[in-house]
């Protein structure tokens, strides 16, 4: 099926020639735009687009769309790549909320038992089809908030039986929607209680038990670890990403929320497709990074939801590093999905303009995911997952009106998306 897309006011973030993988840096700045543009999809994919005055008669009959639709002068952009969650839990966490509104710190919830570990003892009561029908919602909502391909982690099973149960959970999100799915092994999100005082042999655990059944089940893309004090260690962390390789799973890191835990350095040390999270990042940190593949994935909304100081975007960005962002959507640090308001936080609180934002929540995102080569921008051949806005005066208009229905219509490989 051909569809020919006409009068689109700008066609934003268009590639041709030789892709990027990512933008570093100045690069960050740059997106490719046609003003009153087309675009042409076949089946599931872009195969065509340019300016309006480039589709003479003889173009069109070769071009032989089976439906045209007047986009009417509104813009055309990618459809976000979010590619930092944990979308896959059971029930809520509100109550945890207003505990830290009275003054309970993150690791005081969790300490308690609450945190990651009250979402695992929900998760290991929830059926897996109970905990499928949570997912979709969250899924499906996303969808509509505009994003086209995202990464899901485990990590509130912390047992092998209930990682599992969260990883093919996850896989089915992309089967039961149009949503790109990739997947991340985290049993080493905390150190369940069963392992309390023992957390050596925890991650014995997962590098002799886990590990080996997720990667051999095919049910992970990446593995990560959460290097934080009271959480794993930089030992812990070498340890579990070294014994994830093996298997072919490469690293992801949730680096530097909390401290100088070191977990930028260990996730670079490993070439992790990504480190994330970075409030406390520093020129050490930055060093690293900039000489490594690695790219900086910031999560906002987490630092807002706990209160915290911002990653330094604006400092990384001007260092010449990659930024992405992330929604990081969770029940105990980030209830949202959103990567409109994600990008609102970037402008306010991390200063990052509206290319860059542009920029960090497609491309970036979809190379923190490896799916650079077919997401995250428009260019002929990547997979037709594109936004059509409502009519909006500017660029700068979409992290700025963070909670207006600026999105219009929504395709997903090339079929509108229709929420039923
Ligand atoms: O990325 N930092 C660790 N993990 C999540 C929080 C998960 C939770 O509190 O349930 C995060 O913020």
């Amino acid at each position: 099926m051909k569809r020919l897309f006409i009068n689109i006011g700008k066609l934003i973030q268009v590639e041709q020639g030789d892709l990027v993988q990512r933008r570093c840096g100045k690069e960050m700045s740059s997106l490719g735009i046609i003003e009153n543009g087309y675009l042409l999809t076949d089946d599931d994919l872009i195969s065509d687009f340019g300016m309006m005055s480039q589709l003479t008669d003889e173009r069109l009959k070769c071009m032989m769309p089976d439906e045209s639709v007047d986009v009417c002068g509104r813009m055309v952009l990618p459809t976000f790549c979010d590619s930092h969650t944990h979308l896959v839990y059971a029930g809520s966490r509100e109550i945890e909320f207003f505990d830290k509104l009275k003054g309970l710190s993150y690791s005081e919830i969790a300490a308690r038992g609450g945190g990651i570990l009250n979402s695992a003892k929900l998760l290991h009561e929830a059926a897996e089809d109970d905990l499928l029908k949570q997912a979709l919602l969250r899924a499906r909502e996303i969808v509509s908030f505009g994003t086209g391909a995202v990464e899901i982690k485990s990590g509130y099973g912390l047992s092998l039986e209930d990682e599992l149960k969260m990883l093919r959970v996850a896989r089915r999100i992309g089967e039961f929607t149009p949503l790109t799915v990739k997947t991340t092994f985290l049993g080493a999100h905390a150190v369940p209680a069963r392992y309390t005082g023992r957390r050596e042999e925890y991650v014995d655990e997962i590098i002799s038990e886990m590990i080996p059944v997720i990667a051999t089940e095919e049910l992970a893309d990446y593995i990560d670890v959460f290097t934080e004090e009271g959480f794993f260690s930089v030992e812990d962390t070498d340890r579990i990403l070294n014994a994830g390789m093996k298997y072919g799973l490469r690293p992801k890191v949730h680096a530097n929320q909390m401290s100088f835990s070191g977990g930028v350095q260990v996730g670079v040390k490993y070439n992790a497709i990504s480190v994330d999270h970075l409030e406390y990042t520093g020129e050490e940190e930055f060093r690293v990074l900039k000489e490594s593949e690695t790219m900086a994935t910031l999560l906002p909304g987490a630092t807002q939801f706990l209160e915290m100081d911002y990653a330094p975007a604006r400092e990384m960005i001007d260092y010449g590093l990659p930024v992405a962002i992330a929604t990081n959507y969770n029940p105990g640090s980030c209830p949202s999905g959103d990567m409109r308001y994600m990008m609102f936080l970037g402008a306010l609180k991390m200063k990052m303009t509206p290319n860059e934002l542009i920029n960090a929540t497609t491309i970036n995102g979809a190379y923190a995911m490896g799916l650079e080569e077919t997401h995250g921008t428009i260019a002929v051949g990547k997979k037709a997952n594109f936004l059509i806005t409502a009519p909006i005066p500017s660029i700068e208009f979409i992290p700025y009106a963070y909670t207006s229905s600026w999105i219009d219509k929504i395709y997903l490989n090339g079929r509108l998306w229709q929420n039923l």
